[in-house]
This record gives C-alpha cells, structure tokens and sequence, in this order.
C-alpha cells in the first residue's frame, strides 16, 4: 500500500516537472487591484504555468514577493513602470491577461468607465503588439464590448491581428446564471449549465434558459434573465462605492485561463468556454463581435459554436442586444481610428 502511495506521488511529481517545462509564461496587467490579486492567486496554482509575470503602475513587487513563497512550480516576477517593466512582464508572454483599469461605482454603468479605461487598454494593448505579438490576449477591463474592439485595432495597425487569440472574458456571466438557476431549481451548479450570449453588458448578456434542460415559468425566466443580465449591479451596490465583482471574477478569470492553458499548453480536446470573440454570427447585421460558446485548441479560438435553438422570447433579447452591441464595438473602434 505504502509503495503503491509513493510511486503514485512520484509520478506526480514528475508529472508536474515535465508539466512545468512546456508550461506558459502568463502576464497579468492590473496584477495589484482587486481582481488582479485574487486572480494572481488563482493562477499561481496552476502546474501549467511556468511563469506568473505581474505589472501594475503600483505595488506588484510586494503580490509578487507574497506569491512566489507559496509551494508551487512556477516563477513569480512583479514589474512596476520603472525600468521598462512593461515590457519585462511582457517578452516571451504567451498568454496575457488584462484586468486593469477602473472598475464601477453604484449607479454607473460599464460603458461609463470607457473614458478612463479605453486609453490604460490601448496603452496595454500596444505594449502587447510591440513585446509578444503572438501572445493569447485575455479581455477582462470594462467595457469589454469596445475594449476588445480597442485591442484588435491596436494589433491589426501593428500588423500582427490574430482573431483566434483574442478573448474578451466573459466567463463571470456562465458563472452567475449556473449559480442563480441552481438556487432557483434547487439543483447543484454541476446541473445548471447555462448557455449566454451576446456580449458583456446589461442588455447585451444574453441567457438562453431554454437550452438549460430545465424548465422554468415565465416568472422565472424574467427574474432569472434580469438577474444575471445585472448581476454585476448587486455587488457594485453591496460594496457600496469600494468596486465591483472581485473575487467571482478572479474565480471566473482564472477558470477561463486555465481553460485555454488546457488547451494551449496541455493539447486537450473538446475544451469548450463562453468568450466575446470576432465572429461572424451576426456579421451580416453589422456585429463584428459576439460572445458564444467557443472550442479553444492549440491556436487558440479552434470552433464558434453556432447560438443553437432559441425561444421567442430569447430572440427579442437577442434583437434588443444587437443595436447595443453594434455601437459598443464601433465605440471601441472609433477610438483608435479617430485622428
Ligand atoms: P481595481 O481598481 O481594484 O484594480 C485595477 C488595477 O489596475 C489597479 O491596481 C490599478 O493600479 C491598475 N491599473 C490602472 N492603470 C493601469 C495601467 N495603465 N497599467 C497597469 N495597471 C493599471 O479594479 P478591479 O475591481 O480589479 O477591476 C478591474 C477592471 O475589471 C474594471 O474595468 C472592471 O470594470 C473590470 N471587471 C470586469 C469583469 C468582467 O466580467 N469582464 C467583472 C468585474 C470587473
């Protein structure tokens, strides 16, 4: 029994070594803030990280510091502005995530953070052309519909746009809707899988209950659909003017990160994720962006998954988000094209 328990740990251990030396270099940007640190965390337990590089303009030497003593494989590195940290933190990345900028007070909405944080995204997303062109770019900053455009615009001027390897995060969204149904049907989160689309916003979140496998009453649908469309608006509300959702979108920020290293790094198959990608869904409606569920592969974006069956009353969701979603996007594109 004792040998079978050693050799088993052996192997793992050797497992985690060769794990470790094809593993990724991840960079997180916003590594300081409140989602930055959780997430930082998070990812600091995956064996498919060889390397944890974290910038922020303040304090990432300190997380650095604190993370690089817990007990797993990878490197911890913290950068900070000075001394061409950005592009310290960034060389050789193959995987950079982007939770900086400002998050919500109570009463605003996502696109009123574009002001300030389309211009920290941009900035970010031109160091990321410039030191790891080829890196998978993981969207988290608000609002992720313009902000994503802001990245792909950024790349295609520098000439090295790949859409297959650019993701606006909108992983919290799956995340909510399986736990509000699960509440609500009374079921475990492992039987609430709930499809959304659309984008990441108020009217652009888009939950197709209908595919769920549960039924539901119309009362509920509307709730749940309110629900987890505003779920953002009850934790802005409950921390009351100290930020939005930090810790759920570490846990949600870190599932997707380890989704597509699974698929990146570890080759698995069939690794399927909602992501806000270039897609051409709703193309011929003039929407260059759309979130589904999406196959990740080695190169990144490997199948977009088509919206599937939906109910009248998902289509008239669907109608609602696509005006929305179109000046969102064009918003973001306008911003790095104007001038
Ligand atoms: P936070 O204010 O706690 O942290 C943001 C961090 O970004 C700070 O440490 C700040 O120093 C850093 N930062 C600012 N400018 C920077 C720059 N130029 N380079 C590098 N770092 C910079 O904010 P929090 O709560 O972490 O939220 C971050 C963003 O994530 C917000 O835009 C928020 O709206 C968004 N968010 C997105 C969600 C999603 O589902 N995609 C869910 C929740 C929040």
């Amino acid at each position: 029994m004792f040998a079978t328990r050693q050799i088993t740990s052996l192997a793992q251990r050797s497992f985690s070594t060769s794990a470790s030396s094809n593993a990724a270099k991840v960079a997180v940007l916003g590594a300081a803030g409140g989602i930055g640190q959780p997430l930082s965390l998070l990812l600091k337990q995956s064996s498919l990280i060889s390397h944890l590089s974290l910038y922020d303009i303040v304090n990432t030497p300190g997380v650095a510091a604190d993370l690089s003593h817990i007990n797993t494989d990878s490197k911890v590195t913290g950068h900070i502005p000075k001394d061409d940290g950005l592009k310290e933190a960034l060389t050789g990345c193959d995987v950079v995530v982007i939770p900086a900028g400002v998050p919500r007070k109570p009463g605003m909405t996502r696109d009123d953070l574009f002001n300030t944080n389309a211009s920290i995204v941009r900035d970010l997303a031109v160091a990321c052309a410039e030191h790891c062109p080829k890196a998978h770019v993981l969207v988290i900053a608000n609002p992720v519909n313009s902000t994503v455009p802001i990245v792909a615009e950024v790349f295609q001027k520098a000439g090295v746009f790949d859409p297959k390897k650019l993701f606006g995060v909108t992983t919290l969204d799956v995340v909510r809707a399986s736990r509000f149904v699960s509440e609500v049907k009374k079921v475990s989160t492992e039987d609430a899988k709930i499809t959304v689309i659309g984008g990441h916003s108020g009217v652009t979140i888009v939950p197709l209950l209908s595919q769920s496998g549960h039924s539901f009453t119309e009362e509920e649908v509307k709730a749940l659909t309110k629900r987890i469309q505003f779920g953002g608006d009850e934790v802005v509300q409950a921390k009351n003017g100290t930020g939005s959702a930090t810790l759920s979108m570490a846990f949600a920020g870190a599932r997707f990160t380890n989704s597509l290293l699974e698929a990146t790094v570890a080759g698995k198959k069939g690794v399927v994720e909602p992501t806000f990608v270039k897609s051409d869904i709703f193309a011929a409606q003039g929407v260059e962006y759309f979130a589904t569920n999406v196959e990740l592969g080695a190169q990144g974006v490997e199948k977009i998954h088509a919206v599937g069956k939906v109910n009248a009353y998902e289509q008239t969701l669907i109608d609602a988000a696509i005006p929305e979603l179109k000046s969102n996007i064009a918003k973001g594109k306008a911003f790095i094209n104007k001038a």
